[in-house]
C-alpha cells in the first residue's frame, strides 16, 4: 500500500472545503445528502465543521460492485421525498468518471430542491468522462485506485485513517485469498 494522504492532510482538506461551504451558504438551512458507503468518513468530519442549520441524510449508490470497473447504480431515495424547496448538497467520496454523481444529481433534481450542489473529497481529473464538475473538491489526485477514509476495494479498507493507493501485491493478496 502506498500512502497518499495522511490523516492530518485529510483533516486539513476537509476543513478547507467546509470553510468554502460555510462561505457559500452563510446561515441558509442546508440538507446534506451523503452517498453511501464511501462518504461515511467525510460526512462525519464535514458536518461537524458546518455552521448553518443542517439536516443530514443518505442515499445508497454503488457503481463498483466487487471490482474496479463501474457497474450498476442503485439509489434509494425514500427520505428524500420531503426535500422539495430545500437547499441540497450531495456529498461523495470520489469523482472518478463522474457518472455516479451525474446520475444521482439527475434523479434528485426531479424532487425539485431549491438548489443542488455537490462536494467530493477526491477528484481524478484524468478520468473525467462527463461535462459536469463537482462544486467543492478537497483534493485532486492522480489516476490510481485509492482506498481508506471510507473508500473501499471489494468492501475492505474503508476503516483506514489515511488514503492509500493499492499496489500489485495488495491485489495479488486478494486473488490468493479468493482462489
Ligand atoms: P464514477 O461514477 O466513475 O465517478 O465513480 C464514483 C464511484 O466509484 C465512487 O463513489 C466510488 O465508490 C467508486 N470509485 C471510483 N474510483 C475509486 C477508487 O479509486 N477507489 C475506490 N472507489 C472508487
Ligand atoms: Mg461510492
Amino acid at each position: 500500500m502506498k500512502r497518499l494522504l495522511e490523516p492530518e492532510q485529510l483533516q486539513e482538506g476537509v476543513a478547507k472545503m467546509a470553510a468554502s461551504i460555510n462561505e457559500m451558504y452563510g446561515h441558509q438551512p442546508l440538507t446534506i445528502v451523503g452517498i453511501m458507503t464511501g462518504s461515511v468518513m467525510l460526512i462525519a468530519d464535514l458536518v461537524r465543521l458546518l455552521e448553518m442549520p443542517l439536516r443530514v441524510g443518505i442515499v445508497l449508490a454503488s457503481s463498483y460492485r466487487n471490482s474496479t470497473v463501474a457497474g450498476k447504480l442503485e439509489i434509494s431515495t425514500d427520505w428524500l421525498l420531503g426535500v422539495r424547496g430545500h437547499h441540497l448538497l450531495l456529498v461523495d467520496d470520489i469523482f472518478d468518471t463522474g457518472h455516479t454523481l451525474v446520475e444521482v444529481t439527475r434523479q434528485i433534481r426531479e424532487l425539485e430542491p431549491a438548489s443542488l450542489r455537490s462536494a467530493v473529497l477526491l477528484r481524478k481529473r484524468a478520468r473525467c468522462a462527463v461535462e459536469e464538475q463537482p462544486d467543492f473538491v478537497a483534493f485532486d489526485i492522480p489516476d490510481e485506485f485509492v482506498v481508506g477514509y471510507g473508500l473501499d476495494y471489494r468492501d475492505e479498507y474503508r476503516n483506514l485513517p489515511y488514503l492509500g493507493a493499492l499496489e500489485p501485491e495488495d491485489l495479488a493478496r486478494h486473488e490468493e485469498r479468493e482462489s
